[in-house]
């Protein structure tokens, strides 16, 4: 077991929770909504919600084994090798020289294809919980390594950006993936306004249809963006982060599979909002605003658009995570 990749910092649960015993066999965990990409950082940047929340049960066994159970009705996968909280599971287990498995129970409240890291949610609940009864053997890194096979299950890749901020809370950069890199930036004080029109994209299908190859100038573009974003954050400049939160290689894409993106983004920014963009591979909508009254003016304007559409949708108002998955029974 590698307890400290790459020399990385864990500056998370794990260093302050190492010497504690757990002595519960069961715990309960709140698992958050995260937005992947943040518009110009594709597969890199990723943002933890206060909400929604999946509600997470899991259960210490004495045998090598996962058991998953969906409380809700949703139909989840009982197989735990294709289930987004079962493989990370079973990963986990395959590394521990006992017999130890989990049982999992999912009530799950964020909607799977909502673009708002439902599978994330489920595996980074799912493997901060298990180590929690572990006595937190396993460090953050650790906890993502194993949460990204869940991303595999769900969508046929490795991706932590979902995954880092649902663990660390926050907006986290990912360097890397191979090895891990995970880089916790400094999250500023902002409301985030999410829409989702209740259509599925799979995260499968809207990775399909991207380009393979960008152009020079493009990708030129788009790292200004995605340093001025990352400067933007540290420095707590809003105006540096609303003129960053541009997208010109995956956003012009993706948009096509979302009814009324374009006035949704254009609208959201007449009222206040800084930017936004697509939430993960959509199709929701995410927008960021400096204070509360435009986070709700803002999301006014998103029921009108898909109210006229005739769409239905789910709006949320939240903040920014600052600590990740919450364990809620100790
Ligand atoms: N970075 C991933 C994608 C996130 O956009 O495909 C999926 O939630």
């Amino acid at each position: 077991m590698n307890h400290n990749q790459e020399g990385l910092q864990d500056t998370g649960r794990t260093a302050s929770n190492k010497l504690m015993v757990e002595t519960s066999k069961t715990v309960k965990v709140l698992a958050p909504a995260t937005v992947a990409n943040l518009v110009c950082g594709f597969d890199v940047l990723g943002m933890c919600l206060e909400d929604p929340n999946d509600l997470m049960e899991v259960r210490l066994l004495d045998e090598k084994k996962i058991i998953i159970h969906s409380a809700d009705g949703y139909p989840l996968p009982s197989d735990p090798m294709q289930n987004t909280a079962g493989a990370p599971l079973v990963e986990m287990i395959n590394e521990l020289d006992n017999n130890t498995g989990f049982e999992v129970i999912i009530h799950k409240k964020i909607k799977p294809g909502s673009g708002i890291g439902s599978s994330a949610a489920s595996a980074a609940g799912a493997v901060v919980a298990a180590n929690h009864l572990l006595g937190n053997i396993f460090t953050n890194t650790d906890l993502v390594r194993f949460a990204m096979f869940g991303e595999k299950v769900a969508s046929g890749v490795k991706h932590a950006d979902n995954i880092a901020p649902c663990i660390y809370g926050g907006i986290t950069l990912i360097r890397s993936i191979h090895p891990l890199d995970i880089v916790p930036i400094p999250s500023p004080d902002l409301f985030v306004t999410i829409v989702h029109p209740q259509i599925e994209v799979r995260t499968k299908d809207a990775r399909q249809i991207l380009r393979k190859e960008v152009l020079l100038k493009d990708a030129i573009r788009q790292w200004g963006n995605i340093a001025g974003l990352v400067a933007g954050f540290m420095q707590n400049d809003t105006a540096l982060i609303g003129r960053s939160l541009e997208d010109v290689i995956i956003e012009p894409v993706r948009s096509i599979l979302i009814p009324g993106f374009d006035e949704v983004k254009r609208r959201c920014k007449e009222a206040g909002a800084l930017g936004g963009g697509i939430s993960g591979s959509g199709p929701s909508i995410f927008m960021l605003s400096t204070e509360r009254e435009t986070a709700v003016r803002v999301e006014a304007v998103m029921k009108e658009i898909y109210n006229s559409i005739g769409l239905d949708y789910n709006t949320y108002v939240t903040t920014i995570n600052k600590t990740g998955v919450k364990i809620i029974n100790d």
